[in-house]
This record gives structure tokens, C-alpha cells and sequence, in this order.
């Protein structure tokens, strides 16, 4: 490998100098890009909050991501973002990254385009948020899942959108967008509920008896006809095959479980209701030990706030709320981040990372991806800030 010596001596220079100044933790914690053939950088470590770059040593453009572990590789599929406030609206789609080791990604590419027909629901212009993207063992079909809203709708929509593919990393065929279980009531709702004649404007918002009326599910009675509410949202395959989206409904006053069919298309009509009034968003989840645990943020737009967890010994519940799972120093902010997946590390014993996003919304392209270890502590979840770390930290605790 030859080198232009004089152009490497004056981009050391330059970088020395950002680096003993402290003016860059960017450029103190991922080596700088010198010449063409060095600018390949190789990880030995998470470094939460840092620029991250691909395999190319292009930064990684997947937010509000999630993963899918397929043949000894990981799958980081998520928003493809562009520079300025029109990057909150999806105008490329979902772009997909390969690892076999979880710090170092190629790029796959645009595993789900957005359509340039303006009748699409997926057109560019969107608003197409948090894709998941699960293994059908029996169909051999990857589904994609991920929130939808129409274009020019704001957030109004609410729908869940699905797309398939043969490959893990694309490209994926739009299947087509929905509200989830039309016509069918939730598993834990009081039949009493289904026939109240409380309407959302013939409350005050708000108020305790509103708050009350939440609970008892206003929003899924006015929802009940046209299908529930879907926003923020991940997907979860259980040991025993059956797939769930867990995802934010009910105006985001409360999280929904529901079940997908078997070919992981559609929905099987079983649902459940989660924290009824918690208006909890980026819900992610992971199981350890025959228990299932979440971890959610609170609702503030694009702007960080506490993250809550909870823990069930069945799907469907009840779920038990457990707090903060943050410690330390910003723990009430997520670490300036939110919620969007937990990661099983494959072939290791009670290993999880959870991955969250530090949103820019003013140039969302620039948002940052914070990855930490979580560790169990007397059964619930614990999430500490870790300026790097690699995945030796699972197996020194
Ligand atoms: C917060 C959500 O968690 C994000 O996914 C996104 O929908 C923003 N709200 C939009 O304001």
C-alpha cells in the first residue's frame, strides 16, 4: 500500500491537534481518516454517541433501527435519514447494514424503497419510522414492520405498515398499510367497556375522570371500526415461534401487544392492552430466564426523557412497571437518547444491548445511535453509561 506522505503528515498534524485540544471526542475515539486506502476503519468497541461509520467509511445511516440475527449474521435495518428538517419525512426509505461481529457494517443497501407513485402509501415524502424485520421459519419470507403515516397527514394515520422479502437484506415488496384488529376487541377489556357511550369530546382532556376514561378504553372503542392506532413500535419472534408487535396506540396513551398471524403478515385478532394512560413510546423488549422484560420512553417528540421498564412472566401480560432502568449521570434523559430495540447477542448467555437513538431533529441525518450492555439486577434491567465497551463486558461482570 503506498501512501502520499505529505498529505498523511498534514492530516496527522491537523488531527493531533483536534485531538490534544479535546476539541473532537469524535475524532479522540474513532481513528481519523487519512488517505483513501486508511479511511476503512476497523472497531474493537461500541463508542455510544460517536460518529459511526460502515465498512466503507461512510457514517451509518439507520435510525430507529432493529436487528435481525439470520446465519451468523446481524441485520441493522433503519431510517435512512437526510441533512435538514425534510429528513423527518422518509425520502429514501430503510437502509440495511451487515456485521458478523456488531462493530463493523457493511452497507447493503436500500432494503425497502420508498415509491415514487404519489397513490403509494409509502411515497416519498412519508413519514415511515422504527422498521423491524422478523424470520418466518415456515414461509421462508423476511417481514418487514414498521409505523406509517401518510404523506402530508402529519402523525394522523397511525398505521402499521408490512413489507417481505427473500433475502434478509432486500430488496422488500410493500404489502400494503393497515390499522391493526378492526372490529376486535382486546383480550383484557371489560365487556362492560365495549358498550360505555363516552365519547373523547364529551370529556375534558386531561382531567382525572378522562384520565379514568382512557383507561377504560375511550380510545379503543373511537378506534374500534376503522382499527387501533400504530406508532411507535418493535417486533418480537417468542421462543415458540409466534411474532408480536408491541407498539404505541391509543392516541400514545397506552401500549398494544398484538399477535401477528402465522405467515407474519397480518394479525392473528389477539391482542392486549399495556399500561393503560402510561403514554409510553419506543417500546423495545427482550426475554431472560422465561421472563419478559420492556423498556419504553415517556412521550416528549423528538426531546429525551426518563425511560421506564417493566417485566411479565407471559406476553400478554400483566406487565409490572420496575422504573428507570438508567443510572447515573443523565439516567433521567436515557443518556440523550430513545428507546428503539433490544438486542440478544447470539451464543451469549443473558447478553443484551440496548440500542436507542439520539435524535437531531433540526438534521436528523446527524443523529446518533447509543448502544449499552444491560445487566440484570435482581431481575430488573440496568442500563449504565459507558463511554466505549466491547462485548467482553457480558462475560467480565
Ligand atoms: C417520538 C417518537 O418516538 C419518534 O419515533 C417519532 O415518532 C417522533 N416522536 C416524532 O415527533
Amino acid at each position: 500500500m503506498k501512501m502520499n506522505h505529505r498529505k498523511y503528515l498534514i492530516v496527522a498534524l491537523i488531527a493531533t491537534f483536534f485531538v490534544y485540544t479535546g476539541i473532537s471526542g469524535v475524532l479522540a475515539t474513532v481513528p481519523v481518516q487519512t488517505t483513501k486506502e486508511q479511511s476503512v476503519q476497523v472497531y474493537h468497541s461500541f463508542h455510544p454517541g460517536s460518529i459511526w461509520n460502515d465498512t466503507n467509511g461512510k457514517v451509518i445511516n439507520a435510525h430507529g433501527g432493529g436487528i435481525l440475527y439470520y446465519k451468523g449474521t446481524y441485520y441493522w435495518f433503519g431510517e435512512h435519514k437526510v441533512a435538514g428538517p425534510i429528513g423527518n419525512t422518509a425520502q429514501v426509505g430503510v437502509h440495511c447494514y451487515a456485521s458478523k461481529d456488531l462493530y463493523n457494517w457493511k452497507d447493503e443497501g436500500i432494503a425497502l424503497h420508498v415509491s415514487d407513485d404519489p397513490h403509494s402509501d409509502i411515497t416519498k415524502g412519508c413519514v415511515l419510522e422504527r422498521p423491524k424485520v422478523i424470520y418466518n421459519k415456515k414461509t421462508h419470507k423476511f417481514v418487514m414492520w414498521f409505523h406509517l403515516e401518510l404523506k402530508g397527514e402529519g402523525y394522523s394515520a397511525a398505521r402499521a405498515g408490512v413489507a417481505v422479502s427473500d433475502r434478509p437484506e432486500g430488496p422488500y415488496t410493500f404489502l400494503r398499510s393497515m390499522r391493526p384488529n378492526a372490529g376486535i376487541w382486546p383480550l383484557n377489556f371489560k365487556k362492560s367497556w365495549e358498550t360505555s357511550t363516552l365519547q373523547p369530546d364529551s370529556l375534558k382532556g386531561w382531567t382525572p375522570a378522562w384520565m379514568k376514561a382512557v383507561e377504560e378504553g375511550l380510545f379503543v372503542r373511537r378506534d374500534f371500526k376503522a382499527g387501533q392506532m400504530f406508532r411507535d413500535m418493535t417486533a418480537f419472534v417468542d421462543t415458540d415461534g409466534k411474532a408480536y408487535l408491541i407498539y404505541s396506540s391509543e392516541e400514545n396513551l397506552t401500549l398494544q401487544i398484538a399477535q401477528l398471524n402465522d405467515n407474519y403478515t397480518g394479525f392473528s385478532g389477539k391482542y392486549v392492552r399495556v399500561f393503560p394512560g402510561g403514554h409510553n413510546e419506543g417500546p423495545a423488549i427482550f426475554k431472560d430466564n422465561g421472563k419478559y422484560y420492556m423498556i419504553t420512553s415517556g412521550c416528549t417528540g423528538w426531546a429525551p426523557n426518563s425511560a421506564r421498564s417493566g417485566v411479565a412472566t407471559s406476553i400478554f401480560g400483566q406487565w409490572k412497571a420496575l422504573g428507570n432502568p438508567c443510572v447515573g449521570n443523565d439516567s433521567d434523559l436515557t443518556f440523550h437518547s430513545q428507546s428503539t430495540y433490544i438486542l440478544p447477542v447470539h451464543g451469549m448467555k443473558n447478553a443484551f444491548i440496548f440500542m436507542s437513538d439520539r435524535w437531531n431533529p433540526r438534521n436528523p441525518i446527524d443523529g446518533r445511535y447509543i448502544w449499552l450492555p444491560i445487566k440484570m439486577s435482581k431481575e430488573k434491567p440496568i442500563i449504565k453509561w459507558r463511554k466505549s465497551w466491547n462485548l467482553n463486558d457480558f462475560t467480565n461482570r
